[in-house]
Formats: C-alpha cells, structure tokens, sequence
C-alpha cells in the first residue's frame, strides 16, 4: 500500500474495522470533565471502579431487562480485545480445544489458540445457516466463541438462536461459552438485539464503546457473565494490567447513562443511520455489478463473495486502489468471500465501487 501511495495512486482504505466518525460530544466532554477530577489519575483497579460497574449493571437493566450483580458479574475492560485473550488465558491449557468461528475475528483463533498452545477446532459458519455454527459442531470443545452482530459476515442472531446457545451452554458445563458483543449497538432495523446474559450466566458476554461511540483509541468496554467466569478474567487481567484509565471508565459510564432503556443517545442514532446508508449503498453498487452480496441490518461491513480466489480479486482491487479484507484473513469458512468496511464517506465508497467495476 505505501508503495501504491509512493506512486501517488489515490487509496481508499475499506479494510480496517476502526470508524471514520468522530466520537460523539457526550463521550469527549465526559472525558475533559473527568479528567480533572483528582481522583482519576491514580491506578485504577482490574476488575474497574465499582461505581462505573454499577452504571454498567444499570444499562444492562435497562438495556436488556436483566440483573448484574455489579461486585461479582461484571469487568470493566481495556477494550475487549485484551478481555477476549485474557479470559482465554483464563481458561485454556496447553492441547486443549478452542472452538473458533471460520470465519471469525482473527483474535480468537491467535490469541486464544496460538498463545495458549492450543489446538483450533473451526466451526464453519455458512450462508445457508445465515453464518450460525451448527450446535453439534460444538461439541468437545473447553472454550467457545460465538459473536453476534458477526464481524465479518454482518449477520445477527434471533432470540431463539441466544435460547438454544443458552441451553448448550447450561449442558456442557466442559465448555466457557464466550459471547462477543461488541457490535450489538450497531444494528440498523430499529428492534433491539438480545443479550446471552438474558437466558444464561453460564457464559460469558463482552462488550465494547469502540465501534458504536467511534472510540477505538479509547479501549474501553465491560464484560459481563457468571462469577466464576469474571473472578477468572479478573486474575489474569490484575498481573498485566492495572484497569482502564478512570476517566476513561467514568466517561463511558456517562455514555452508558445517556440511554433511555434500550434507546441510545441521538449522537448513535444519527452514527447507525450513517452507517446504514453507507452499508446500503455498498450492498447495492455490488450487487448492480453482479456480485453475490449477503447483506445484513448490522455492522459497518459488507460481506459479498468474490466470483474465485478471494486472495487474487483483493490484489487486483488494490491495484486500482481500493484495499479490501479478503475473506480467507477470517479463516477457512472465509475463503472466495471479501469484506469492505463502510468507513468512508458515501461519495469515496461511491469511488470505490466505480473502481472495483473493474476488477
Ligand atoms: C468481533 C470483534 N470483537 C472484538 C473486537 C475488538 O474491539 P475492541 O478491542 O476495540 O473493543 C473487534 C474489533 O474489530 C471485533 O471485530
């Protein structure tokens, strides 16, 4: 890519899943007031100031109708990237089993296998399933993950697919179900999507401000589950971290209070509809040029089979200069699919489509 840019060919980057959106007036005010306080510049602790746990508790309540017990249920994250692996730290030992979605965030599959010396078992999620593991290519495994909105796909799930994943869960006590929500504020139907958390704490639920509060350099983002599973996260997380920064945590409290039940503050009504339209208007250039789109009402990406190699159609869109995932980056379930990212305004996603007519 440097070198294209050396060439002095225009770029348009639709590979990374970091928002283009400045983060709301609500979130950065927090931050300026917060950061005075002469409290907020001591360690913080790793499980997360109890206060701001229990706004956390209070938007779970309101959000999803369900009680956390802020003292033993919840963690306050530094993100939920470090979360993911840490909580996998927590659970996995050498040889044991990783059940892993193909494809998937790529973190489950590096931080939870590779760094634990571990062994990935794929779980393919496919277009006919509307990429949902099918429940007995679960069995075996110590630890799960399961993510929904989905990054990559875009797909949701429906409260009978949480159901069934929380009566799994509840009858394989062997397995830590890992539920990975990071994207459940970025849904553009106008329903709600459910929590795991509303039909089981046999598991464990994470959340992040990252992608709906366009605060990706912040690292914010809570966990939520059964108290075994939080005391586990927790013990890995106290001897490599000392908790977010507190400003860090009381402004996302902030953002969190600002919820009216399950309705967010405007600043996110007005992100989703952009992304929407943006999300729109990829899905339908593509499909215009005769690409297989499998659109979805959440994320900012748009997943679309590629027509071959999807390894070969993204080098021949780099060059002519638009950078696109390729499908097998997410794994095996990945391959002959693409992913763009919609965070570029609609007149450079408009460019982008026009170049990839091209292809
Ligand atoms: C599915 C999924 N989970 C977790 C993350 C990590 O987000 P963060 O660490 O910013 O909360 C990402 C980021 O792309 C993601 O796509």
């Amino acid at each position: 890519m440097a070198e294209l840019r050396r060439k002095g060919i225009d770029i348009i980057n639709l590979g990374i899943g970091d928002p283009d959106l400045p983060p709301p007036k609500i979130m950065t005010d927090a931050i300026k007031r917060h950061i005075d306080e002469p409290d907020t510049h001591f360690y913080s602790i790793s499980r997360g100031n109890l206060e701001v746990r229990k706004d956390v508790a209070g938007w779970f309540k309101g959000r999803f109708e369900v009680e956390i017990d802020p003292d033993t249920e919840i963690a306050v994250t530094i993100g939920s990237k470090e979360a993911l692996a840490n909580f996998s730290r927590a659970v996995v030992d050498p040889g044991d089993i990783v059940g892993v979605p193909s494809p998937g965030y790529p973190v489950y599959g590096n931080a939870a296998v590779i760094l634990n010396d571990a062994k990935a078992k794929n779980i393919l999620l496919r277009p006919e399933d509307g990429f949902k593991p099918r429940f007995k290519d679960m069995e075996g495994v110590k630890l799960l993950f399961t993510n929904y909105p989905n990054n990559p796909t875009g797909a949701v799930a429906d409260e009978a697919f949480y159901r069934k994943l929380a009566d799994w869960a509840e009858t394989h006590p062997e397995t830590a179900v890992v539920h990975d929500a990071a994207y459940c504020e970025m849904t553009f139907d106008g329903k709600p999507y459910p929590s795991l958390m509303q039909y089981t704490k046999n598991a464990i639920e994470f959340h992040s401000l990252s992608k709906v509060f366009n605060v990706t350099g912040y690292r914010i983002g809570f966990a939520v589950g059964g108290k075994e599973y939080i005391d586990g996260l927790v013990k890995v997380k106290s001897q490599l971290d000392s908790g977010a920064p507190l400003f860090i945590q009381r402004a996302a409290a902030d953002c969190l209070k600002a919820y009216n039940g399950a309705t967010p503050p405007k600043e996110v009504i007005t992100n989703r509809s952009i992304y929407m339209r943006r999300k729109k208007l990829v899905e339908e250039g593509l499909t215009k040029l005769g690409y297989k789109v499998h659109p979805s009402p959440a994320t900012f990406y748009i997943w679309f089979e590629t027509g071959g190699d999807d390894m070969e159609w993204v080098d021949k869109a780099i060059e002519k200069g638009v950078v696109i995932t390729p499908g097998s980056g997410f794994g095996e379930g990945g391959k002959g699919f693409a992913r763009i990212t919609a965070t570029v305004p609609d007149e450079r996603l408009q460019l982008a489509i026009d170049r990839i007519a091209g292809v």
